[in-house]
């Protein structure tokens, strides 16, 4: 059973891996405005990977007999000056994240919530990931913005991107 601040804390979680999709899919829109098409694949590809972390989270919470109670979602950003400036958003907001992670496993110790820790191991793990992922991003978007024709090239790339939902759990 979870403690009532330990499941808070995962609930805020959820809307906070729900308001990344949001944000993510807002920059997804802007991208197709844009005219990229690649990055705005991209940037779908990212969205529904935070909706499978926000949906982890909220089994999770359930599997411990707690409740999970969604609440509202913030607006995201709608606008950028460019795509440099989009992916150094996607970069600031993830290392964001991370931090959000490290209070969760900090309280998760706090409490000797073992399972709990063991729990959120995998997105420790990730959040190394989305960071090296982002870093990458905006070292792509920023040699693309220096040469003509680089944008479209790395756009292209962009588009390769494919979603891979992960295999169903509990089965
Ligand atoms: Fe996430
Ligand atoms: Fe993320």
């Amino acid at each position: 059973m979870l403690s009532d601040s330990m499941c808070e804390a995962l609930n805020r979680q959820v809307n906070a891996e729900m308001y990344s999709a949001y944000l993510y899919q807002s920059m997804a829109a802007w991208a197709l405005n844009q005219g990229l098409k690649g990055l705005a694949n991209w940037m779908d590809c990212q969205a529904r990977e935070e909706m499978v972390h926000a949906f982890k989270i909220y089994r999770y919470v359930d599997e411990r007999n707690g409740r999970v109670r969604l609440t509202a979602i913030d607006g995201p950003p709608i606008d950028w000056d460019s795509p440099v400036a989009l992916a150094k958003d996607v970069a600031a907001h993830e290392a964001k994240v991370t931090a959000l992670i490290n209070g969760l496993v900090d309280l998760a110790i706090e409490e000797r919530d073992h399972a709990t820790r063991s729990f959120l191991n995998w997105f420790v793990d990730e959040q190394v990931e989305e960071e090296s992922g982002a870093g990458e991003f905006v070292q792509k978007l920023e040699l693309a913005s220096e040469s003509p024709g680089g944008l479209f090239m790395v756009d292209r790339e962009f588009g390769q991107r494919v979603f891979s939902p992960p295999p169903a759990e509990g089965e």
